[in-house]
């Protein structure tokens, strides 16, 4: 299966581009950047870098600084620390962008790969929601959209009632959901399911001493964050379940929902039901340990 994934790395993103580099049913084409977890200059620069430490030439096309409407964003450092990858700092610019943005790479690559691309968004919705705007062809090109996002029946993570990614831009998310493609969400209430421990990470650095270490290095800050401020032992492996759920569906139950994002208010980001939106799959459950199993035997056969 052909995959872009559209990324602000960010801890969970690197432990998902790791797997997507590791999982044999997986041809990673190419990633396309975002705002979010860090500035959008350095999820690119993050990409690059993590691409060169999998050994993979494959493009980085840089998207969106900021969310609709505004001329800003500031990453909460606090939960991917100031560079996007915990405590490191002083991570290398490796290679260059590629020439295209990367709403129009992600349209080039849909129409060179017609009906057999996936496009997996573990960021906010902008790219997604600009590729849409720039060709009215992108959603059917696209084999399926796969987006890690929402909290649907369950209680938000930014705030009480809005998930991250959908919350950082919220019209984007409500452009998407009014006209998506096949779109599978991957939200909160399947990624909470799949915590990933200290001890895991220990396990897969003593199986992978280059990348499994390199992950359990930068986990030490998102770990801290989750403890400190979710009171929890592990922390979601929310990007991975997403690129998960691009080859293995059968793992999760799903229901077609339509969404509304709520734009405005106390309620920003919030993903409701609504009837009067076109279906997509909306993640209801999954085995969180056979998740956190798949994802530690494939990124532990990495060097
Ligand atoms: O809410 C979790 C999402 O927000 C993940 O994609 C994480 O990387 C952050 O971007
Ligand atoms: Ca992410």
């Amino acid at each position: 299966m052909k995959l872009i994934i559209d990324t602000d790395p960010g801890i969970d993103d690197a432990m998902a581009i790791a797997y997507a580099a590791a999982a044999p049913e997986i041809e990673l084409v190419g990633l396309t950047t975002v705002f979010g977890n860090t500035y959008v200059h350095q999820s690119s620069r993050n990409a690059r870098y993590l691409l060169d430490k999998l050994g993979l030439s494959i493009p980085v096309a840089q998207g969106a600084s900021f969310p609709r409407g505004s001329e800003s964003h500031t990453p909460s450092e606090y939960v991917h620390g100031p560079e996007g990858f915990g405590d490191l700092t002083d991570i290398p610019e490796i290679g260059y962008n590629h020439a295209l943005p990367a709403a129009e790479f992600l349209a080039e690559m849909a129409r060179v790969h017609k009906g057999e691309l996936v496009v997996c968004a573990i960021g906010p919705l902008t790219n997604i929601a600009d590729a849409i705007r720039l060709d009215p062809e992108f959603s059917s090109n696209l084999k399926r959209l796969v987006i890690m996002g929402g909290a649907v029946f369950c209680p938000g993570n930014i705030t009480e009632h809005a998930e991250a990614n959908i919350y950082h831009d919220a019209a984007a998310a409500n452009e998407v959901f009014a006209t998506p493609p096949e779109t599978v969400l991957v939200g909160l209430d399947v990624t909470l399911k799949t915590l990933y421990e200290a001890a895991d990470f220990e396990a897969l650095a003593s199986r992978s001493p280059h990348m499994g270490a390199f992950l359990h290095d930068i986990s030490r800050f998102y770990l801290k964050f989750y403890k400190e401020i979710g009171g929890l032992e592990g922390c979601g492996l929310h990007d991975s379940t997403a690129v998960i759920a691009c080859t293995h569906d059968p793992m999760f139950d799903m229901a077609s929902i339509g969404l509304q994002v709520i734009a405005h208010g106390p309620e920003l980001g919030a993903t409701r039901p609504d009837p009067s939106r076109p279906s997509i799959s909306v993640c209801r459950n999954v085995d969180g340990a056979e998740v956190v199993r798949l994802f530690t035997d494939r990124v532990a056969s990495l060097p």
